[in-house]
């Protein structure tokens, strides 16, 4: 079944060295978000049925690259983001879960009836916990207290066991992924998934999110960048682009505040104390990931980008490309933009539209909230219309 998710791409098409995978254009690219309807994907469950799921889990990925139209005619590139708020979960994430549960059994880590423990900031939880409906496991979420109600209550809802926990460093024996991994511990027939750590889920993007993005792209994409939390994306799509073009594709990292990461590579790998934080979730990290740790050395280079910047972009997009998202996602699209700029018009660019806002719009469009951050200034006087909730 791990497989077949690839194989659904076996159409015709590109074929990457290493990791021997045959992607095709079944899912193509369109322009904007209403420039053309999702394709039909062939799936092989039996000859009577057309694109029918064996079951839900393997709906995860082939997801849509949508080109960012006023972005792109602004700065004269091609900016195109690749629409994983589309996934059966809503987020990038659910790539990563499907790996790690695949991983788990395939070691033999889990039986039939067992419990997938995880730490996890929200989506990979929301991921796994469907993933873990669809093939029968309990599911088990530690996460920071930090995180929005809505994704807690999103993942009881979909029947996983939540414990918020205070936010403490990695380093405190409490952290949120320690205290996961005792879960496990203790349990029967249980496993940690350990998603920072476990490198299933950069395997995840090398071998379905990269060859999907080169596809779809038409094999021609001069720049990549997107922001971190495991890392397994950012990891996972470097890895691909860099084999599949030859090292020409440069892959940037976006950080946002708060993080170490952009300071990590601008100083040639310098850990310095973690400073300073930021209004997006999901992202941002403390340490280098053993996901992100493999292909540290493929980054061309780092974008800091501040969350005025960051705001700014998610009413720019919701106003400009009607296209509702996260705070991830628009900082990834603002690095996306800057990195246009950056290379000159007649190139293409991609970047990964992470979630939808569903799950922060009553911070992100909340005025009182945005002002207690200080960020009420950001919004485009323009579309400050949109910060519609109290
Ligand atoms: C909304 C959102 N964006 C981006 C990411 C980062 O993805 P990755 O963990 O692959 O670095 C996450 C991770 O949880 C996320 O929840």
């Amino acid at each position: 079944m791990f497989r077949q998710s690839i194989r659904r791409f076996a159409t015709a098409a590109e074929s990457a060295s290493t990791y021997n995978i045959k992607v095709g254009k079944v899912q193509g690219r369109v322009n904007g978000f209403v420039g053309g309807m999702r394709q039909i994907r062939p799936t092989f469950v039996s000859s009577r049925f057309y694109d029918v799921l064996t079951f839900a889990a393997i709906a995860v990925g082939n997801t849509p690259l949508i080109r960012l139209n006023r972005l792109s005619d602004e700065t004269g590139c091609e900016i195109f983001g690749k629409a994983e708020f589309m996934n059966p979960g809503g987020s990038v994430k659910d790539r990563a879960a499907l790996y790690v549960v695949k991983d788990a059994e395939e070691k033999g880590l889990i039986k039939p009836g067992g419990t997938v423990v995880e730490g996890t900031a929200g989506n990979t939880g929301i991921g796994l916990a469907h993933v873990c409906r669809s093939k029968g496991y309990k599911c088990v979420i530690y996460m920071p207290n930090t995180q929005s109600q809505g994704k807690i209550d999103l993942l009881r809802l979909l029947g996983a066991e939540v414990f918020p926990v205070p936010a403490v460093a990695f380093e405190n024996p409490e952290n949120y992924n320690h205290q996961a991994k005792r879960h496990a511990e203790k349990l029967e027939n249980a496993v940690w998934t350990n998603q920072f750590d476990n490198t299933a889920n950069r395997r995840a993007h090398i071998e379905t999110t990269g060859p999907e993005l080169w596809a779809q792209a038409g094999g021609v994409l001069d720049a990549f960048t997107c922001s971190t939390g495991t890392g397994g994306t950012l990891a996972g799509i470097t890895r691909y682009l860099k084999e599949v073009s030859d090292g020409r594709t440069e892959c940037w990292l976006a950080d946002p505040p708060g993080s170490v990461l952009y300071s990590y590579i601008q100083s040639g790998g310098k850990l310095s104390e973690r400073s300073g934080s930021s209004i997006t979730e999901g992202i941002g990290q403390g340490r280098v990931t053993d996901n992100l740790k493999q292909e540290i050395n493929l980054i061309t280079d780092a974008l800091h980008i501040p969350d005025e910047e960051t705001i700014h972009m998610v009413y720019r997009l919701l106003d400009e490309e009607g296209l509702y998202m996260g705070a991830s996602s628009a900082l990834n699209v603002v690095a996306a933009y800057e990195l246009a700029k950056k290379i000159g018009p007649g190139k293409t660019v991609a970047t990964i539209l992470c979630d939808g806002a569903y799950r922060y719009a009553d911070r992100l469009f909340s005025k009182k909230w945005l002002r207690e951050k200080g960020l009420d200034t950001a919004i485009p006087a323009h579309l400050e219309r949109y910060a519609v909730l109290p």
